[in-house]
């Protein structure tokens, strides 16, 4: 019972739950001590940064830096690709690097082009249109790294000197000059036969 002139007791005073009179959430403040786990990571943090800062200043590394070296070096090396191949073919003419082209032609190319160059799968290689151009260079590209209309790279397989000479035979097949397979206005790439 309460005396209703008595101001209420703290300890009578009803509480909201999760809430206290004094005004905290009940929640009672301990002393335990730091997990070791997270002392370590915390010295370990201190640890790198001072290897870091020794690091940094003595070798004058930086990521910006060595970000710089890999791309000039990266862009040398194209270069250097670049300069490797050759405009012109190096076999154009040559009667023995024809005649090996010749077997990887038959071997490889002629399943797609047919032993005589007009064309099956792939477009004719004797008639006059080139879609992707007839420069030795152009060749080159279109068979060592592959067209995207089904023609596969070689590059792995053949490497640039049987691609060459290869290229050598496909220059001596007899030509003709109407449009061939896959030519614009002739039968159209992929129907064997027609
Ligand atoms: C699996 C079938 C296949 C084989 C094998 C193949 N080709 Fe092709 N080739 C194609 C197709 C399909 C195209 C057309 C690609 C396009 O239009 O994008 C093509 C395109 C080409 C072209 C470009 C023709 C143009 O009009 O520009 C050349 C050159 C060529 N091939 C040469 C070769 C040589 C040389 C070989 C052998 C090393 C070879 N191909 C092996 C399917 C083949």
């Amino acid at each position: 019972m309460t005396d209703a002139k008595r101001p209420a007791a703290p300890d009578e005073v009803a509480e909201l739950p999760g809430e206290r009179i004094d005004g905290t959430d009940g929640i009672a403040e301990e002393d335990n001590p730091i997990p070791g786990w997270f002392n370590a990571a915390f010295l370990g943090t201190i640890v790198f940064a001072i290897v870091y800062l020794i690091y940094y200043t003595a070798t004058g590394w930086s990521a910006k830096g060595q970000y710089e070296a890999e791309v000039a070096a990266a862009r040398t090396q194209t270069e250097a690709a670049k300069a490797e191949l050759p405009a012109a073919n190096p076999y154009a003419g040559n009667a023995a690097a024809i005649a090996e082209g010749k077997q990887v032609f038959v071997q490889i190319c002629a399943a797609c082009h047919k032993p005589d160059g007009s064309g099956l799968v792939g477009p004719s290689l004797v008639d006059p249109y080139w879609k992707y151009g007839d420069g030795d260079a152009a060749l080159f590209e279109t068979v060592s790294e592959g067209r995207p209309g089904g023609m596969p790279a070689w590059k792995s397989q053949l490497g640039a000197e049987k691609i060459w000479k290869v290229l050598a035979y496909v220059r001596t097949l007899p030509r003709s000059n109407e449009p061939g397979v896959g030519a614009p206005g002739a039968p159209a790439v992929g129907k064997p036969g027609s």
